[in-house]
């Protein structure tokens, strides 16, 4: 069963492919393979329910958001589907509506779907591009994006779509990296390579290079670089940035909390989490380096961690 079709802004028409309606004008812009043609491999890597089902549920409650309420839900950016299916559960009496560029994710999603009888009816997707005014006004109750805005080209023009498409009194639920702590970051990779450039197994070191140039690339939103195009990861974002777009748009700039449940090892977590994404999870790693990571962890008091995360939960209202 599928849920009803939204009206959509005058100039939009879609077309169905299998379960998906597809913008007609659809096209892959400013995302590379690993959301297209390799959907099913970043699937795989990516997906974790409960992880995004705790983070979901602190962002909700966070939110305020009463979770018996009958809403309709927007997902933006949803990919294969972490955090739609952690809206389904946590809300038990809510539809999603899940957007995305890439039909290839959005298809491994209805493909989910299909599987888990209980969730029929509950979910539809939609791909387009979200630079794109494609919902009619106030539609829906509530806007969830787990790691999607710093994709974007304009994470302004994106939200502000958002913004347009939700209800007044209704809550935009998002989770992104932070400049800050990818300073804190970049910092201890290249603590890092400095201890260990000449030891470590060359996998590591590569891993650890390649993360802190991601880093670089993408301080000062909305500085655009020579290199912001080409990028999945296009962009992290400083307290102030998000406030002023916020604002720009007519939002009310809520709060950031960190992402992360466990503060007391927030550094080697988050180390360790991007080895075991890269594959890199059963390459030895030495002694030195959780000893350097500890450092890290226990020399930044608690208070200065919430600071300095890496990665924010993100709660913007619509008055
Ligand atoms: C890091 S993934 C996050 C996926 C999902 N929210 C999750 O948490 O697993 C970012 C997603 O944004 C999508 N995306 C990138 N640019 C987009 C755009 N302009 N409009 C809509 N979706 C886009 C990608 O295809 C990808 O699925």
């Amino acid at each position: 069963m599928n849920l009803p079709p939204l009206t959509l802004k005058k100039n939009i028409s879609t077309r169905l492919d299998g379960r998906v309606h597809v913008d007609s004008k659809w096209s892959a812009a400013g995302v590379t393979q690993q959301f297209l043609e390799n959907a099913e491999t970043y699937h795989a890597r990516y997906t974790d329910n409960d992880h995004w089902k705790y983070l979901v549920g602190q962002a909700i409650d966070l939110a305020g958001v009463n979770r018996q309420a009958a809403l309709r839900i927007l997902d933006i950016g949803s990919g294969s589907g972490n955090t739609v299916f952690a809206a389904t559960d946590l809300l038990p009496n809510a539809v999603v509506y899940a957007n995305d560029i890439s039909p290839q994710l959005l298809q491994i999603l209805v493909g989910i779907q299909e599987h888990l009888p209980h969730l029929e009816g509950r979910i539809e997707a939609y791909c387009f591009d979200l630079h794109k005014d494609f919902f009619a006004d106030d539609t829906f109750d509530l806007v969830i994006g787990g790691s999607i805005l710093h994709h974007m080209f304009d994470p302004e023009a994106a939200l502000k779509n958002a913004a347009r498409w939700l209800r007044s009194g209704g809550k935009i639920l998002l989770f992104e990296p932070l400049e800050i702590g990818g300073h804190i970051m970049a910092a201890i990779y290249l603590s890092l390579l400095a201890e260990l450039e000449f030891d470590a197994d060359p996998r590591l070191i590569a891993h650890f290079k390649a993360i802190g140039h991601d880093y670089e690339a993408r301080f000062g939103v909305p500085r655009v670089k020579p290199w912001t195009s080409g990028l999945d990861d296009k962009w992290l974002f400083h307290p102030n940035y998000l406030r002023e777009m916020a604002s720009n748009i007519g939002l009310t700039f809520e709060q950031i909390a960190p992402i992360s449940p466990d503060l007391a090892h927030i550094f080697s977590g988050s180390v360790r989490s991007t080895l075991n994404c890269a594959g890199l999870g059963d390459v030895p790693t030495p002694d030195k380096m959780w000893e350097v990571l500890a450092m890290f962890d226990a020399g930044i008091s608690a208070d200065l961690k919430k600071r300095l995360t890496s990665e924010g939960i993100i709660i913007l209202a619509k008055p």
